[in-house]
């Protein structure tokens, strides 16, 4: 079994989705960086002060902010790894890479006009992070978490203006780490496009 997995994707290709149903499967943690830095943003702290505004925009925080974090929450997690949102720069994977072996780059696979319609009709729960979709993948009662009754909200970064300025930052900052894990013999690409399921089915393949 691979012990730290980075899974790389355009936003919108179901890294949040998959990564949430494999560290349940693996008992591995997951940690994201976006989850993460929403919370940072909802309490208030230094670290969401300094972020908000490059969220709310599309970009990417800058490289110090994260590398840190991440370096830390890398050290005190137990078991395997599962790594959403990070790296998402070449100097992000180097810094990884001077801390632990990548032993799977996972790049879910997904077009555009996709990501666009999946992002804009995607409701987030601000309490247990759980992701839905209003057509393909809705919550039981509208507007309510099925997990922990959370009130669901829409992000701000994902109206249309703001959902095609990350495409572009993925574009110039993230896609490059494609033919970076490659070299490195460490990258599978899935196909991101079909049911939910079916993609957890080949993402099992891949970590086996
Ligand atoms: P982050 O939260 O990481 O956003 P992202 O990478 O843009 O990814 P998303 O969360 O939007 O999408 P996802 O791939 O997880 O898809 P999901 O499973 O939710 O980052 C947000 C911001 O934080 C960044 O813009 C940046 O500012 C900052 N940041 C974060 N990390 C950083 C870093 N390392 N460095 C610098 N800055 C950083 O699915 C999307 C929707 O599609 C959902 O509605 C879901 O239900 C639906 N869906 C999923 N799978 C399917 C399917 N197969 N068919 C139909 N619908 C589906």
């Amino acid at each position: 079994m691979k012990s730290v997995i980075v899974l790389l994707g355009p936003p919108g290709s179901g890294k949040g989705t998959q990564g949430e149903m494999l560290s349940e499967k693996l008992g591995y943690t997951r940690l994201s960086t976006g989850d993460m830095l929403r919370e940072a943003v909802r309490n208030g702290t230094e670290l969401g002060l300094k972020a908000k505004g490059y969220m709310d925009s599309g970009a990417l925080v800058p490289n110090d902010l994260i590398i840190g974090l991440m370096k830390e929450k890398i050290a005190q997690a137990k078991g395997g790894v599962i790594l959403d949102g990070f790296p998402r720069t070449v100097e992000q994977a180097d810094a990884l890479g001077q801390q632990v072996d990548v032993d799977l780059a996972l790049n879910l696979d997904v077009p555009d006009e996709e990501l666009v319609k999946r992002l804009t009709m995607r409701r987030s729960c601000p309490d247990c992070n759980a992701v839905y979709h209003l057509v393909s993948n809705p919550s039981k009662v509208e507007g309510v978490c099925d997990k922990c009754g959370g009130k669901l909200y829409q992000r701000d970064d994902d109206k249309e203006a703001t959902v095609k300025n990350r495409l572009q930052v993925y574009r110039d900052n993230t896609m490059p780490l494609i033919d970076y894990y490659g070299g490195k013999d460490v990258l599978v690409t899935i196909q991101g496009t079909g049911s939910i399921d079916g993609i957890f089915e080949q993402v099992q393949k891949a970590v086996q």
